[in-house]
């Protein structure tokens, strides 16, 4: 497998884009919940366009946003596994490639609760049933890169089947639920399927479940 951008060998393609996905590499002790994963500096973007595959016929949509890979993966997983339509969220200024420095600027996104801005437009979602939605554990919330999607689209989710994803440091997905039933006003969220963000490539059983 190659191994490009020193972020860790091909894990997977997504719309015939590369994955890589730092995290699952490190299965163990070394793997300290997730803590100084690096990314490319371009929300896992660097060497090609985001995922945008939109079809007429698919009744489900995956919607997702990753740093590092380990969501992109997983949504990789539920998108085959569903033969669902895929948007990447896409912001206007990605994380940092740095660790401490995207964790700075996460913590200062929540408490400003100012979340980043989106560089997307949404297409039309009516032929959707089911929204299969996929982020991560950030500064112990729902990543502030979702909570930016949902408070600009969340209501256009309201009469779908909300089914959320998301990868973690092994401390759960908090409060993460509450909020999308927030933003969104879906009476319909199943139970969210969580994965620690170094396991997601071991996780296929769970997508199947
Ligand atoms: C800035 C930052 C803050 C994080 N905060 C948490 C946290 O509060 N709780 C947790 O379980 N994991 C936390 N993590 C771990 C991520 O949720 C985990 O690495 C996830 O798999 C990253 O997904 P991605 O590879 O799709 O970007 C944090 C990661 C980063 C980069």
């Amino acid at each position: 497998m190659k191994d490009k951008n020193n972020l860790g060998p091909v894990v997977g393609s997504i719309d015939g884009h590369d994955i890589q996905a730092n995290q699952l590499q490190r299965k163990g002790w070394s793997w300290g919940n997730g803590y100084n994963t690096p990314s490319d500096g371009a929300d896992t973007n660097a060497g090609q366009q985001p995922v945008r595959k939109l079809t007429k016929d698919a009744k489900s949509i995956v919607i997702f946003w990753s740093r590092s890979g380990s969501t992109k993966l997983l949504a990789s997983q539920i998108a085959k596994r569903t033969g669902s339509d895929i948007l990447e969220i896409v912001l206007d200024h990605p994380y940092p490639a740095n660790y401490q420095q995207t964790l700075h600027r996460a913590n200062r996104e929540r408490r400003t609760n100012q979340p980043p801005r989106l560089k997307m437009s949404l297409p039309d979602l009516s032929q959707y049933e089911t929204v299969y939605l996929g982020y991560q554990t950030l500064a112990m919330t729902l990543s502030q890169p979702m909570k930016a999607f949902l408070l600009a689209y969340g209501q256009q989710l309201r009469n779908k089947v909300i089914a959320p994803f998301l990868t973690e440091g092994d401390y759960g997905a908090g409060d993460s639920v509450d909020w999308l039933r927030e933003y969104t006003g879906a009476a319909q969220i199943q139970q969210p399927l969580v994965v620690d963000g170094n396991w997601v490539d071991e996780s296929v059983r769970n997508v199947d479940r």
